[in-house]
């Protein structure tokens, strides 16, 4: 939700790395920003409303320096985005500067005690709060007192603190945000994500929930909030810095749309044996009985990662026979569901970090549910909590509206699919064609991704409508939904995704010429059904956009606009029909000169609820 860095060393110059650190985490949030620095026996503070962008101006016009600092990048939870409520917060002395990702629950009580003692606030945010229990409980010890502060604070935490009298020492905790720790050459970091790092350091450590990390420019000691010390491995980082360019694409989001050619043979890289028509998940390798003996599966997400569930659920239940549930987390976390201790959750999520999506696994956990993780980033908290899983692979997805993410998801639910399918009812035959058509998209998605120009081409046709429907049916109606969340969160047009056999239970009411209508009508068993769903819209005045499969002259008969795609198993044109739908959403955003990258109101991970 917000981007912290910190870092401790003996420099004068490291205003610009905490900045641009702070660029790489701009997609976790950019309403405001802030650094604080330690520079001859003071914290010097230097915030502002809008992107790091902003920031970047204030600091040429107004610099700071130092070696010792922390930095925020806020998405606003408590306090409407302003420079006052901007991170760094400081304490009624101004020596203390903490910066926080995450929600202070209990903020109100301790404000009202803390004014009672004295304090007086300048901001309308829960993390001020913080700053002033630090300077409470400070007596020359700024970890004593972080850990005396955070004793009584509910909520979830990423922060980290500095304080004036203390230049050489860095302190940070966590609980409920990630926090990794950076291993420098020259001192120490510590991040929201470890992409702040990765050009600094390859080397990190990753806390978990209530613990700490109190450093120097000479070492680090990692504690829990207890002060009990605990010892954590340092993990390698395989990525580099490359991988978080646009590398000439205008947005990350185009990248990214483009890079699925690679990514989603990176989902499955080395997991498909053709041979056995079959797939080899290792993260799995511990669960594939429970997998195989689960009477029933459930699948917790959220967003785009609750629609590649939804894909995951037709497929487990269509290939390996299983009964599967898909829960939308923020629900099923508060319903209080039964779990049965032979249940088994797939909890699925890009940043690792949702957090109702990691409090609906803990509610599986809880109750003697195992859980398995389809994560993207690695070393996240979902990752690390669950039982066991499997990363995507994905890399760096930096657009904050998921593309290549999400065809991984599907790629790695696919192989799960087959692997358990074919421990039910699956054909060795059956299973090797499965594998092949899985090793053809890929180039399947390159020949997609060729057709941008013609997409381009109908944005500019549609790109002036209000209101769209997206309709599908099967493996398709999931598609829909996807497709629809995509334009709304880059352009900021209502899209509806729906049945398609539900259009006439009430959406139909909405047909006039002023409502595109999205069919993803590509072949498959529904197929006749869908053909006539676009007539009824036809017939209405509805426009027609389809999404079908090469070749097709019916469907061209009838829709006004046609975008192809390859034709594959049904429960694999997932993979393929949702591409010219993010395209379409990417090139009608940018049409309608919106932020596509960084949309209005959103964050790439909702680390709160
Ligand atoms: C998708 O484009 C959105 N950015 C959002 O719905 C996202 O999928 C959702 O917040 C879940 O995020 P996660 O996969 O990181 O858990």
């Amino acid at each position: 939700m917000c981007g912290i860095i910190g870092c401790v060393t003996r420099k004068d110059d490291m205003v610009p790395t905490l900045v641009e650190g702070l660029r790489r985490m701009e997609y976790r949030g950019y309403d405001s920003a802030g650094v604080a620095v330690l520079h001859d026996g003071r914290v010097d503070v230097r915030k502002t409303v809008g992107k790091i962008e902003a920031l970047a101006g204030v600091l040429s016009g107004d610099p700071v320096i130092g070696g010792t600092g922390i930095a925020h990048t806020r998405w606003a939870t408590h306090g409407e985005p302003s420079a006052m409520n901007a991170h760094p917060h400081s304490d009624s002395t101004g020596k203390i500067a903490v910066v926080h990702n995450g929600i202070v629950e209990n903020y109100r009580p301790l404000r009202r005690q803390l004014e009672t003692e004295g304090h007086s606030f300048q901001t309308e945010t829960d993390t001020e709060v913080l700053a002033h229990l630090i300077e409470k409980y400070y007596t020359g010890d700024l970890a004593a007192a972080v850990r005396a502060a955070l004793a009584g604070v509910h909520g979830a935490y990423g922060i980290a603190a500095i304080h004036a009298d203390e230049p050489e020492m860095l302190v940070a905790a966590r609980n409920g945000s990630p926090l990794i720790v950076g291993i420098g050459r020259e001192g120490y970091f510590v991040a929201s994500d470890v992409a702040a790092l990765v050009r600094h350091t390859k080397d990190v450590v990753y806390l978990d929930d209530r613990e700490m990390v109190v450093a120097t420019p000479d070492g680090f000691s990692t504690t829990t909030l207890q002060n009990v010390s605990i010892t954590k491995d340092v993990e390698r980082i395989t990525w580099d810095v490359d991988q978080m360019q646009k590398n000439g694409y205008p947005h990350y989001m185009l990248k990214e749309i483009n890079e699925q050619e690679r990514t989603v043979m990176d989902a499955v890289r080395g997991r498909l044996i053709e041979a056995s028509g079959d797939a080899f998940l290792g993260g799995l390798r511990e669960h594939r009985d429970a997998l195989k003996k689960a009477e029933r599966i459930l699948i917790l997400a959220c967003g785009t990662s609750w629609h590649s569930g939804l894909i995951g659920e037709y497929m487990l239940e269509d290939l390996a026979r299983v009964s599967v549930e898909v829960e939308y987390a923020s629900e099923f976390r508060y319903r209080n569901p039964v779990i049965n201790p032979g249940d088994l959750a797939i909890v699925i999520s890009q940043s690792g970090e949702t957090r109702d999506t990691l409090a609906a696994m803990g509610e599986v956990q809880r109750r003697g549910g195992t859980t398995l993780g389809i994560v993207n980033v690695v070393g996240s908290s979902i990752a690390r909590q669950s039982d066991g899983g499997v990363y995507t692979h994905a890399g760096p997805e930096i657009g904050v509206a998921s593309t290549k993410a999400f065809t991984s998801q599907v790629m790695v639910l696919a192989a799960i699919a087959l692997s358990v399918g074919r421990a039910h009812s699956i054909s060795v035959i059956d299973g090797r064609r499965i594998v092949r058509a899985m090793l053809d998209i890929p180039s399947q998605i390159g020949d997609i991704l060729g057709q941008s120009g013609k997409v381009e081409k109908i944005a500019e046709k549609y790109a002036g409508h209000q209101n769209f429907l997206y309709l599908g049916r099967g493996y398709n109606f999931p598609v829909a939904l996807e497709g629809a969340l995509k334009l709304k969160e880059i352009s900021y047009i209502h899209a509806e995704g729906y049945p398609a056999a539900e259009m006439k239970h009430g959406p139909i009411a909405l047909i006039d010429e002023k409502m595109p209508v999205v069919f993803i009508a590509t072949q498959d068993p529904f197929y006749e059904k869908i053909l006539s769903n676009m007539e009824e819209v036809k017939s209405r005045g509805g426009r027609v956009l389809a999404i079908a499969t090469e070749g097709d002259t019916e469907v061209a008969r009838i829709a006004d606009d046609v975008l192809e795609v390859p034709d594959t198993l049904p429960h694999l044109m997932p993979l393929l029909a949702v591409v010219p739908l993010q395209l379409l959403a990417y090139y009608i955003a940018v049409l309608r000169g919106c932020d596509v990258d960084q949309p209005r109101n959103l964050a790439k991970s909702v680390t709160v609820e």
